[in-house]
């Protein structure tokens, strides 16, 4: 299925989306590179950028570890992941205050890769489904940290070797209309 958009945007935007199908080949360094480079970029309230990842590329003993953080419904295809990112914010500023936004810019520097890694022709698919208590142990993440993610970097690979379940799944998928995210002034009933 092709993405059509209501109103036209950049094609980057339309046609990035989140694939399964990896082909396990390890993600070099210098993509890896370039792809959180882009996060970097992302803005934040008051330039605190409180994004924070922790990457592990396939083939290494760490990437064995992270894929133990998946739970089973996304380890059984983000296991041929080029390389796994933990995403995380830092909730606190230096000096030690609240850092509200964190969420926000973090969620914007996500895209941000995500954009990047689409432009490189890779794949960058996020997943909740992750076991964040592990992830929090291992890692030794402190409390002041919230982990949003784990997301799967990598080279395409075939959608003949995707699980059954998840073939039907590869297609892109649609969006509701923009009339229901979007209004004009007042916060619509339709809403509550
Ligand atoms: C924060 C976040 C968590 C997600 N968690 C999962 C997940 O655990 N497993 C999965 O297969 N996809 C996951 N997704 C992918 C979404 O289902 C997907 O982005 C959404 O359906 C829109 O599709 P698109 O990204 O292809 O445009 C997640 C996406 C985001 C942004």
């Amino acid at each position: 299925m092709t993405r059509v958009a209501d109103h036209e945007i950049l094609p980057l935007i339309l046609n990035r989306h989140s694939p399964r199908a990896l082909s396990g080949e390890p993600l070099p360094q210098a993509e890896l590179l370039r792809v959180l480079e882009a996060a970097r970029w992302a803005p934040s309230a008051m330039n605190i950028q409180p994004w924070r990842f922790l990457y592990a590329q396939a083939g290494t003993t760490e990437f064995a570890r992270f894929v133990d953080f998946l739970l089973p419904f996304n380890a059984d295809w983000a296991g041929k992941a080029g390389a796994l990112v933990v995403v995380m914010s830092n909730t606190v500023m230096p000096d030690g205050k609240p850092f509200a936004p964190h969420a926000f810019d973090t969620g914007a520097a996500w895209m941000a890769l995500a954009l990047q890694a689409a432009s490189m022709g890779l794949v960058a698919h996020a997943m909740g489904g992750v076991a964040q208590d592990k992830i929090r142990a291992e890692l030794q993440v402190p409390d002041t940290f919230t982990i949003h993610c784990v997301v799967a970097l990598g080279f395409k690979g075939n959608f003949d070797d995707l699980p059954e379940r998840l073939k039907p799944r590869e297609a892109p998928n649609e969006r509701r209309p923009i009339a229901e995210s979007i209004a004009n002034g007042a916060f619509p009933d339709a809403w509550k």
